[in-house]
């Protein structure tokens, strides 16, 4: 084992900051208010809370075992893990698909990180204050439809990302986000708070709360799992990378609790801010991926204070991307360090690629989205499902058990029979349902 240039988190509580502010991104603020939009509410967090547990829990786990049992990048954890078992090395695959998924995720996730930026300065300059919903609303779209200033903006994204990972992710961002994590979610709550007071609450809390199953079609519920490993950035061996530096003494079900929970209140209290707004400004729910960017700003705009409020929040949210985005590369340059390469270089090349599939995204219709669906609906469940598999079939139990060495007997095994069985079937279940074989086999 590799165990000298092994350096650990100052504290368990650095870890689990770190590994929140790998959680806590664009996924929290901006995507998951603008799905639930789109799949109609209520039915569709319910489906989306369900993933977390039953999913999300038992896989974020299973990660952080291999990686705090590799001590290395998740290409050589699974390897390892393998070798463990005495079985074949293949299943690295894991890891090599998710170093492809986390480049593709970077690509759509940096050009939204952009316009966050933009609106960090439109913001600091009064851009939409005193504006009407209706002119915020078309103040996104202008963004939207301005390629050579998505560009820039972008293109400062992916610098700013492969600065961090070239300097060495683990080094600096632990007192990153031990500030500014706690301050982000204190702004938030502070919009929360003007959206109950202005907003209307009541219309907002329905439209998230009320569960209308009719709305619930198999996209949905694909959607809804996919973003449970999104949020949570599983199943691309993110947390994994992340789990090798995890303290010996610390504890893996808690840990997991914790960001699990966090991660899953900031998505909630982020909706909770944005639909009252969009209700009592006659705006659309489902509009899209404009949908932070067409309603906060108007709660910004009428406030007191609104600038410099505005300012810091859309400053605290590029910050949150950035704790994710550097998250999406670095398993991938961590196992070109292994190999080799200098950190510098291999953050270089995967910034390059990660601009030109961006510059992709704002330029060529369609790719975003495509983007977004191939990783989010497919390429993390399965990567998710990989890892469920193999921890709870392919690995040593003792070598897993030993990595949740604090829990106690029950809560192991019922944690191993979620990991082998329930967690495995459930994300099969949701892609036949959404091929539609489930109908067709009279199941459902
Ligand atoms: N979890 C991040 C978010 O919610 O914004 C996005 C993400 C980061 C996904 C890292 C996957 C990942 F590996």
């Amino acid at each position: 084992m590799q165990q000298a240039n092994f350096v650990g988190w100052k504290s368990r509580w650095t870890f689990i900051l770190a590994a929140t502010g790998s959680a806590v991104g664009l996924g929290n603020i901006w995507k998951f208010p603008y799905i639930t939009g789109e799949y109609g509410g209520g039915a569709f967090v319910l489906v989306y809370l369900a993933c977390i547990l039953l999913v999300g829990i038992p896989v974020m786990m299973a990660e952080i075992s291999i990686g705090r049992f590799g001590r290395t990048d998740p290409i050589h954890s699974t390897v390892r893990g393998a070798q463990d078992a005495k079985t074949t090395t293949a299943w690295s695959l894991i890891g090599f698909m998710g170093v492809l998924a986390g480049l593709m995720i970077l690509m759509f996730y940096s050009v939204v990180a952009g316009w966050a930026l933009d609106y960090v300065w439109q913001s600091a300059t009064g851009a939409y204050s005193n504006l009407q919903a209706t002119a915020i609303e078309e103040n996104f779209e202008a963004l939207a439809s301005d390629n050579t200033r998505q560009l820039a903006w972008h293109t400062l994204f992916i610098i700013l990302t492969g600065s961090v990972v070239a300097v060495g992710v683990i080094r600096g961002i632990g007192t990153v986000v031990d500030v500014l994590m706690p301050l982000l979610f204190v702004l938030l709550l502070v919009l929360l708070g003007y959206s109950w007071a202005n907003g209307d609450f009541e219309a907002g809390l329905n439209f998230m709360f009320r569960f209308d199953f009719s709305k619930l079609t198999a996209e949905a519920v694909l959607t809804a799992l996919g973003h449970a490993f999104f949020t949570l950035s599983l199943g691309m061996g993110a947390i994994m990378a992340y789990g090798a530096y995890m303290p010996e003494n610390s504890s893996v079900a808690k840990t997991t609790l914790v960001i699990a929970l966090l991660d899953t209140v900031i998505a909630l209290v982020a909706g909770m801010a944005i639909f009252p707004l969009v209700f009592a400004n006659g705006l659309e729910a489902g509009q899209g991926a404009g949908l932070m960017f067409a309603t906060l700003p108007v709660a910004f705009s009428s406030m007191p204070g609104g600038v410099i409020f505005s300012t810091i929040f859309f400053l605290l949210v590029s910050i949150a991307a950035l704790s994710s985005s550097i998250s999406l590369i670095e398993p991938g340059v961590a196992w070109l360090e292994r190999q080799g390469v200098q950190r510098v270089w291999s953050a270089l090349v995967f910034s390059l690629i990660g601009w030109a599939g961006g510059a992709a995204c704002i330029y060529l219709p369609g790719v975003f989205d495509s983007l977004d669906f191939a990783t989010t609906n497919i390429m993390l469940p399965l990567g998710g499902l990989l890892i469920a598999i193999f921890v709870g079939w392919i690995m040593r139990r003792n070598t897993v058990r030993k990595q949740l060495r604090d829990t106690g007997e029950l809560m192991f095994n019922s944690w191993y029979v979620v990991t082998r069985f329930i967690a495995p079937a459930g994300v099969i279940a949701v892609f036949l349902y959404q091929l539609g074989l489930l109908q067709k086999l009279g199941w459902i």
